[in-house]
């Protein structure tokens, strides 16, 4: 996924922007934290959402250590890296910050002061002895099942020589041993991690490695979560995981939910006016999902459902455990159930046997589809994966052109999308202040950030909005005449786009 210029839910690229606050900045506005913070912590996220909101853990979990927000790596007494290791481009991002980091913690080492430097998430969990050997001024590394021991690890590495290292899977789970989630608000549009770790092993995939087998968490946790954040200002709620839809929780009546239930019983909370969820895999859509999207006005008609290749060849060599034909009835049965839905997806080109044909079978899938947004991405081999020893490696110039011709054509399909919204009136939460003075920023149904000009008193409603242009990442439009507008209230009118 490329960065764009507002948040967007549904993407797994490293360095992208996605909450303001945590990723790529200071972490965010820690509320009504206690005592006034006595140090100051800087987190940077790389990576999927799942990292964006382990971020926010993280600093949930320093906050009662009297850690606040930083507002730049260099004014901060910790830093947390939280890294992704998905492509190799994103694990190399690690070690060119920490180069830069290490001279930061000398200065302040020479005028007598100290920072603690720490890294997460998936490189911690699959690197982490080549870490400590390559950067031995990194004083803690914990894979991403260990936050809840974050603050005994700082204590250990106040006192320890080397570095602390944390990346087992724990037999007990994070989710019980952190605090509750929230001291640091995440604002109008929230993200609650439901579901974690992957059990399907694709050949070229590190996640089952570095996040573990699959786990969800109960029902009554995720609904009190859910609570807590609409008490906070969350109008807006996005369930994650790395396979959101393989999602069995245990229920609170004994038994366990699938997320069609788990999404019928969200949609109960009041003033929760939005949900959606992501990434969702396509041989886990079952009946009670598709029946939440026909049911659910609240559940938004917009998902990601990577594909990852149009061809059976490749999809079999891939172990994706599913055909085109597969996919492409997933969609049907979708779009039967809602016909205004959108749909997003992942694709990698080049991966190991990739053969001209099944290129242009991927092409083919595409058209036929119609997406409204996508990523696309070469595929890069990746240390300990069944296909980084794959035989028939496609070269480079190959995989480039693939890539560009891929994205040319998705990049047509997501402008006509975006086209096809000019001069609807659509309904758009509004979730911040926008980029100039008098504007506000919200986001379509499907997830397009839109830019108009409203009373900043509107941040935290769904408003009626008339489209007046679409741009490549974004629309803008005008506030239409008329009161508040539920999502509900337009979706019998709208055709799907495109
Ligand atoms: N669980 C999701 C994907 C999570 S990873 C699913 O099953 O679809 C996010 C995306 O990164 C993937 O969809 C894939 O397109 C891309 N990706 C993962 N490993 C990759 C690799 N080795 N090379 C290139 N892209 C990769
Ligand atoms: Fe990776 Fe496949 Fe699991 Fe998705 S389903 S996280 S691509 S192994
Ligand atoms: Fe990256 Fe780990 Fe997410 S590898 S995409 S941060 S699960």
């Amino acid at each position: 996924m490329t960065p764009g210029p507002a948040p967007r839910i549904c993407r797994a690229e490293p360095g992208a922007p996605s909450r303001p606050g945590v990723m790529g900045s200071g972490i965010s506005d820690m509320g009504e934290a206690t005592a006034p913070p006595r140090k100051r912590l800087f987190i940077r996220s790389w990576g999927c959402q799942m990292n964006v909101y382990d971020s926010g853990r993280m600093a949930d979990v320093l906050a009662p250590l009297g850690y606040g927000p930083a507002a730049a790596p260099d004014a901060a007494d910790m830093v947390i890296l939280n890294t992704c290791h998905i492509r190799e481009k994103a694990s190399e991002k690690l070690f060119s910050e920490l180069g830069r980091l290490r001279a930061v913690k000398r200065e302040r080492e020479a005028t007598g002061g100290r920072m603690v430097l720490a890294v997460a998430g998936c490189v911690a969990q699959a690197e982490g002895a080549e870490i400590t050997a390559r950067a031995p001024w990194v004083d803690i590394v914990l894979g991403p099942q260990t936050y809840h021991r974050l603050p005994e690890m700082v204590a250990r590495a106040s006192r320890a020589a080397g570095a602390v290292v944390e990346t087992d899977f724990p037999a007990e789970s994070k989710f019980d041993h952190l605090p509750e989630a929230g001291a640091a608000a995440q604002g109008v549009s929230a993200f609650l991690t439901v579901q974690e770790g992957c059990d399907k092993f694709c050949s070229f995939c590190v996640v089952p490695y570095t996040r573990g087998a699959e786990y969800s968490r109960p029902a009554a946790a995720v609904l009190a979560e859910a609570r807590r954040l609409v008490a906070q200002g969350a109008r807006e709620i996005a369930l994650l995981g790395q396979n959101v839809n393989a999602y069995h929780g245990d229920a609170p009546g004994g038994g366990t939910w699938g997320l069609g239930r788990l999404l019928r019983e969200l949609a109960e909370i009041p003033g929760l006016a939005r949900l959606r969820y992501t990434t969702s895999h396509p041989r886990d859509v079952d009946d009670a999902l598709v029946e939440a999207h026909r049911d659910l006005p609240q559940l938004m008609p917009f998902l990601h459902l990577p594909v990852q290749s149009g061809s059976d060849r490749v999809l079999g060599a891939m172990n994706r455990g599913h055909t085109a034909a597969d996919f492409l009835r997933v969609v049907e049965r979708l779009r039967a159930a809602r016909p205004d839905l959108a749909l997003s997806s992942d694709f990698i080109v080049g991966h190991p046997g990739e053969r001209a044909a099944d290129f242009d079978a991927t092409l083919a899938l595409v058209r036929e589809v119609g997406f409204a947004q996508a990523y696309s991405f070469k595929y890069s081999p990746r240390p300990g994966t069944p296909a980084a020893s794959a035989p028939h490696a496609v070269p480079e110039a190959d995989k480039d052109a693939r890539l560009q011709a891929l994205q040319a054509l998705l990049r047509d399909q997501q402008e006509q999308f975006n086209r096809s919204l000019v001069g609807r009136t659509i309904p758009v939460l509004l979730t911040g202040a926008g980029r100039h003075h008098g504007q506000v920023a919200g986001r379509s149904p499907w997830l397009n950030p839109v830019h108009l000009s409203a009373p900043g008193a509107l941040i935290g409603q769904v408003v009626p909005v008339a489209v007046l242009a679409a741009h490549t990442n974004s629309l803008s439009g005008t506030l239409a005449a008329g009161a508040a507008m539920a999502d509900s209230s337009q979706r019998r009118e709208e055709p799907a786009p495109a």
